[in-house]
């Protein structure tokens, strides 16, 4: 057991560094040689002046204190004096609150007969190592470790031929380049530890490790920002022991195929970019006891040879690409004492045999894809610490058995739903026997029935719980004197809870707490602001009241209550305050601009009314998300948006904001949502927006922007626009095709998939309200991919432009309501991800373009009322169109309408130009059609997380399209995205 935990320390390298042993080394009998006691008293010297220069400085461990003149040197802490010679062979100043420059005339080089030196931990204030390192000829350790040198590792070391540990470690300004490294490598030819830890080693090139002495134990390269190919033939050096070449991304390799073997103990890879399948010559490595390969590109299935790696103790396999199932030959781990799958991509049945390893103590299968019920069995892995089931597709009901695992501290059973697997049944009376307990977190099952909350009061050592998202009705009913646990966390969301749980006051502790979906009336008390957490989520209940507000509150979110009364000063420590959907009054006092660290603010669909506080353009750099839509604010937009804000959400829609846009809106270079729809904004396009990078939507719909809009003015505007509507405005003139043209975002058809993604935040998602199909429903969440281009009821005229066809991964177009003339372009049929098409109400001509019949997502097609003629088009989408798509086009003839046609066909369009497209993505579009959608049980967290959500109910179309989309699936790194951005 020692002998493991010493190797977590290694794994955990920091920890293994970072300890400042106090370790008293002196114990030698003969007395000091005058110049070493001269030498030493010197150096104390040059380091205890700039010790004094800061006066606040206390050191760590000032081992130089004992230092005297009166003394013999070899007694002093920190020296070590060969025992016959009496020569100071040995430094030991770690740890010593040393701070200054180490410069080439100290006194440290006059020591020269050093065979260890250790001065880890100083602060040396970024000098550069010293040349004269390399005088030390018979030194055999050299640790500098954490010293805040800088600058290049001197060739010099490269001299110290006796070196037998180096250690560079932890000094992120330290740079080692090629040649160096190269001189390293020949010349210290008896080195068997190297520790370069967090140093800058990107420009070495990896084959200079090739000549690394075969007497190497250790090598630990952690985060050294290395590229290339790691040398394969490091994995053969003959007594390598330790291995870690964790977070170097750009750092890959493959495992060595075959002839593997050797004394390898710990081999860490995790974060980097190894690659190829783990090989079964991996079983070779007896003595290996740490695996971690999490977070590389590993794939193909788990060798079964692992499981004759018996003295295997943790394993980490986790955010990898293996296939297949856990395979049984986990049974032979007798030793394994932590199994950390979480995040690959492990699939199937959990084998029982994995129940076999009885001295397993941390059991982390999370994040996979396992499936089937938790068997009894479980309960006989009776040491295990921590269970870790989280994210996976299990069923069935938590086993009864559980006290047999009295040791257990920390058990998570969370998002283990779908509609297809998920857990349920109730909360066994059992959980309430593991005493030690400390976090249980089953939030997001299908979990039911009455859970007394009394009853937790049991687990006195109970620090987080977390039930929030069942179907569990919690009762929170007063009762005797309880003593209870001193909580730290709590989420007992959706729990049908009627009142505050009155232990809450007699928290003191509490950090936490989630009660939102519940059905807490009335005013929230004074007292539980008192309990002084730092995040309160009470949104969804009945709330009427909050009269003041916690000084320690950082995050609040109380949207959709009642709460009708102005809005409450928030506390200068906030960072997030969200009260949307609430019936707040009066009008936003300045003072909120007090507020100076505010990231989001979130006051939407309230009833708040006077002038926006000219303050909110430029109060807090940090402010990201301002939301006041939906209220009565009246005046205009604050101007004073400053240089480097980064405001990235600002949503004003639905007010009764006049005048001008202000200039200053092009200041906001981070800005990706601008939503002014529905006020009475008076302007013309503004074109000097275009210059914004991040602008992902445009909303000025409904307002009274007016006139022609011009050419850009720069080479690449609105380069990430992927929602505009302009709707319900008085555009005049031509469509602006030039913009058309340059909308870079929405032409981009094969996106890499992985990065779908929501826009907005981890706390906070971009919302915005949109018209599709003739329905207007509200986006919850944008997913980065949708785009719409909504130019409707204004009073555009002119041709539709042929290249609106490049557009490639628009879903909805819509130029209703205008006075376009000509015909339709058969470019549109390019358009192969649309799904909703309106060019009704204008005076288009000419024959539908048979073109548009390959259109096989368009759900919703309206070319109504215009002059329109010949045949309506046959077969795939268009048999789903009825008579409204086409009416009041009076030369169109043939089904749906009843009008037959003669044989006479209407001037076809010219064929699309140039573009092309090919049909093989069809295939892969569904997968992010789906991703957007989120339903069905496929999909596991569409359901969870609820996608899309909608205004007012979901549309019939997307239900159907969601249906067929039903197998597929989002990528596996998406899900993981979506996951981690939860
Ligand atoms: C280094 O060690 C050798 C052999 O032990 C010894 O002869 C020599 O004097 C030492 N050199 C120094 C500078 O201490
Ligand atoms: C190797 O070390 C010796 C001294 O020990 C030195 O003279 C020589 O220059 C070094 N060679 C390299 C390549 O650094
Ligand atoms: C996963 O493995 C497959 C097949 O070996 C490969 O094509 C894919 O790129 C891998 N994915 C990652 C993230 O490594």
């Amino acid at each position: 057991m020692n002998f493991s935990v010493s190797k977590h320390q290694v794994t955990f390298f920091l920890l293994f560094h970072l300890h400042c042993l106090l370790i008293i080394s002196s114990s030698s009998t003969t007395a000091c040689l005058e110049d070493d006691s001269i030498s030493l008293l010197q150096l104390k010297n040059d380091f205890s002046c700039v010790e004094s220069a800061s006066i606040d400085y206390k050191p760590p461990h000032p081992r130089m204190v004992s230092w005297d003149v009166g003394s013999d040197c070899c007694s002093w802490d920190g020296v070590t004096c060969d025992g016959v010679t009496g020569e100071v062979i040995g430094l030991d100043l770690s740890c010593s609150g040393l701070r200054g420059s180490l410069t080439s005339n100290s006194n440290l080089f006059n020591l020269s007969h050093l065979q260890r030196l250790n001065i880890a931990f100083n602060h040396f204030n970024l000098s550069n190592i010293p040349p004269e390192f390399g005088r030390f000829a018979n030194l055999t350790h050299l640790n500098l470790s954490a010293t805040w040198f800088s600058g290049p590792v001197p060739s010099e070391i490269s001299y110290l031929s006796k070196l037998v540990s180096l250690d560079l470690s932890i000094n992120e300004p330290l740079r080692l380049e090629t040649p160096t490294m190269q001189m390293i490598v020949q010349n210290l030819t008896q080195v068997r530890e190297v520790f370069l830890d967090y140093i800058n080693m990107s420009f070495v090139t990896l084959n200079t490790l090739v000549n690394l002495s075969s007497s190497v134990t250790t090598l630990s390269l952690v985060y050294c920002g290395l590229r290339g190919e790691f040398p394969e033939t490091i994995f053969y050096l003959p007594k390598l022991q330790f291995l870690n070449l964790m977070l170097n991304d750009d750092l890959y390799g493959y495992l060595p195929k075959s002839d593997w073997s050797g004394p390898l103990e710990l081999l860490v890879l995790s974060f980097t970019s190894f690659s190829g399948e783990l090989p079964d010559s991996i079983g070779n490595l007896k003595s290996l006891m740490v695996l971690e390969l999490g977070s590389c590109h590993f794939s193909g299935s788990i060798p079964a040879s692992l499981g004759s790696l018996k003295q295997l103790t943790r394993l980490d396999l986790s955010y990898t690409n293996w296939t297949g199932m856990i395979p049984d030959v986990f049974e032979n781990l007798s030793n394994l004492e932590y199994v950390s799958a979480s995040s690959s991509n492990f699939s199937g049945m959990l084998p029982s045999s994995i129940f076999n390893l009885s001295k397993l103590y941390w059991l982390d299968l999370s994040q996979n894809q396992l499936k089937g019920s938790l068997p009894n069995q479980i309960c006989g892995l009776s040491n295990l610490i921590r269970l870790d089931l989280s994210y996976n597709l299990f069923s069935g009901t938590i086993p009864s058995c559980l006290y047999g695992l009295p040791s257990l501290l920390w058990f998570s059973l969370s998002f283990n739903i779908t509609a297809c697997n998920n857990i349920y049944g109730s909360i066994p009376p059992s959980v309430f026997e593991l005493e030690n307990l400390q976090n249980l977190h089953l939030p997001s099952n299908n979990l039911s029935g009455i859970v007394d909350l009394n009853m937790f009061s049991k687990l006195k050592n109970l620090r987080g719980l977390d039930l929030s998202n069942n179907h569990l009705s919690v009762i929170t009913s007063k009762t005797s004197n309880t003593t209870w646990p001193q909580f730290y966390r709590l989420g007992l969301a959706s729990c049908n809870i009627r009142e505050l749980p009155g232990f809450l006051k007699t928290q003191n502790q509490l950090g936490f707490l989630s009660l939102p979906h519940n059905r807490i009336h009335g005013e929230v008390p004074k007292w539980l602001m008192g309990v002084g957490m730092q995040y309160l989520d009470l949104s969804y209940n009945f709330l009427t009241k909050v009269s003041e507000l916690s000084s320690n509150l950082q995050y609040l979110d109380l949207s959709f209550n009642v709460l009708h009364q102005p809005l409450p000063l928030p506390p200068p420590s906030m960072y997030m305050l969200l009260i949307s959907s609430n019936k707040l009054t009066r009008e936003i006092s300045p003072l909120i601009c007090n507020v100076t660290n505010f990231q989001i603010i979130d006051l939407s669909n309230n009833s708040l009314s006077g002038m926006i506080p000219q303050c909110l353009g430029n109060f807090s750099s940090e402010l990201s998300v301002l939301n006041l839509g939906m209220n009565r604010l009246r005046g205009s937009i604050p101007g004073i948006f400053t240089q480097g804000n980064k405001l990235r959400n600002l949503n004003l829609n639905g007010n009764q904001l006049e005048g001008p846009l202000p200039r200053s809106l092009s200041t906001c270079k981070m800005l990706e949502v601008l939503d002014l729809g529905n006020n009475q904004i008076n302007d013309s396009f503004p074109p000097w927006l275009e210059t914004l990078p991040k602008l992902h939507v445009l909303v000025l719909r409904s307002n009274r922007f007016h006139g022609f809009i011009g050419e850009p003015e720069g080479i690449s505007p609105f380069s990430s626009l992927r929602i505009i509507d302009l709707s319900h405005n008085d555009f005049t003139g031509n469509l602006p095709t030039k913009y058309f043209a340059h909308f870079q975002a929405m032409m981009k058809v094969d996106e890499v998939k992985e990065d779908v993604k929501y826009m907005g935040e981890l706390y906070y998602h971009d919302s915005v309200v949109l018209t599709m199909k003739g329905n207007e429903f509200s986006l919850v969440r944008i997913l980065n991919i949708f785009t719409t281009i909504d130019l409707s009821s204004n009073r555009f005229e002119g041709q539709i432009p042929e290249l609106i066809g490049n557009l490639g991964s628009l879903l909805m177009l819509n130029f209703s309501h205008n006075s376009l003339t000509g015909q339709i372009p058969s470019s549109l049929g390019n358009l192969i991800n649309l799904e909703s098409l309106d060019l009704s109400s204008n005076k288009l001509d000419g024959g539908i373009p048979d073109q548009l019949t390959s259109l096989t997502f368009l759900e919703a097609m309206n070319l109504s009322y215009n002059q329109l003629a010949g045949p309506i088009p046959h077969g795939k989408q268009f048999s789903t169109f009825d008579n409204d798509s086409f009416i009041g086009n009076l030369g169109l003839c043939g089904l749906p309408l009843s009008e037959k046609c003669s044989s006479e066909l209407a001037p076809q369009p010219p064929p699309p130009s140039s573009i092309s497209y090919d049909n093989k993505d069809s295939a892969s579009i569904f997968d992010w059609k789906f991703a957007m959608m989120g339903f069905g049980c496929g999909l596991v967290f569409g359901l969870s997380m609820g996608y899309i959500v909608f205004a007012t109910g979901k549309p019939q179309w997307l239900v159907g399209m969601a249906e067929k989309g039903q197998r597929k699936r989002l990528t596996r790194r998406n899900q993981r995205l979506v996951r981690r951005r939860n």
